[in-house]
């Protein structure tokens, strides 16, 4: 597939957090508090999310992407010997009140305008892409919103994107999926599903298998081929 094929689909499914929504900002406040580990705090805090939902996986230990992401956070300030409680105030909104990476919602608009089924599928818990949703309103232009809260499973397990194909009534060959997170765009392709890597952070490929996958630099770019 090249990328310019992809208008040919009808799904169009978009990981969340990270994809079309920020996962870190870093406001004065938190400086004020974290000094120069704030980076690492942010950093070591995405990092061990990810990894305790993998983990969690392994183990089949479910626990909603709230919990993870707050027990990774609580890890990530110990690490950085960060003690003031403000920091779960200031870095957790990103999660229960997310915002929107510039260009995400001209993408999901021009998507609509071409009569284009437009989904979300995250680990992120269903209150949190509903506020998502409908902080940014993008609700007009979101069809459904799947979160692996409703199968106890998180990306990239095979069941989440075969979730995605059974919820939506999508044969595989119809549904493209679009993460900036590469164990995802991984997870989709070696599943079977086609994919698209928007490399909006300027990455390095990593060595994951991949299957069929383009890629593209920005949400913005990628709305240029509508
Ligand atoms: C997601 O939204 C965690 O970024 C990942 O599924």
């Amino acid at each position: 597939m090249n990328i310019q094929d992809i208008s040919n689909k009808k799904f169009f499914i978009f990981d969340a957090f990270g994809t079309l929504f920020k996962t870190s900002e870093v406001k004065a406040e938190l400086t004020k508090i974290a000094g120069d580990k704030t980076d690492n705090l942010i950093n070591v805090w995405r990092n061990k999310q990810l990894q305790y939902t993998w983990l969690r996986n392994e183990m089949e230990q479910y626990q909603p992407f709230s919990v993870v992401t707050r027990e990774a956070l609580d890890y990530s300030m110990r690490l950085n010997g960060i003690t003031d409680k403000k920091v779960f105030d200031i870095l957790l909104p990103l999660y229960d009140t997310p915002q929107l990476i510039d260009g995400a919602k001209e993408l999901l608009k021009t998507l609509k305008d071409n009569g284009k089924t437009v989904a979300i599928l995250s680990n992120g818990t269903r209150s949190m892409l509903d506020n998502g949703v409908q902080l940014t309103g993008i609700q007009y232009y979101v069809d459904h919103i799947l979160s692996v809260d409703d199968i106890g499973i998180y990306k990239p397990r095979p069941a989440v994107y075969q979730m995605a194909l059974d919820k939506l009534g999508a044969t595989i060959d119809q549904l493209i999926f679009f993460s900036s997170n590469q164990w995802d765009v991984s997870g989709a392709s070696i599943f079977g599903l086609d994919a698209c890597w928007i490399n909006q952070y300027n990455e390095t490929k990593e060595g994951l298998p991949f299957g069929n996958v383009v890629e593209t630099e920005s949400l913005k770019e990628l709305t240029g081929y509508f």
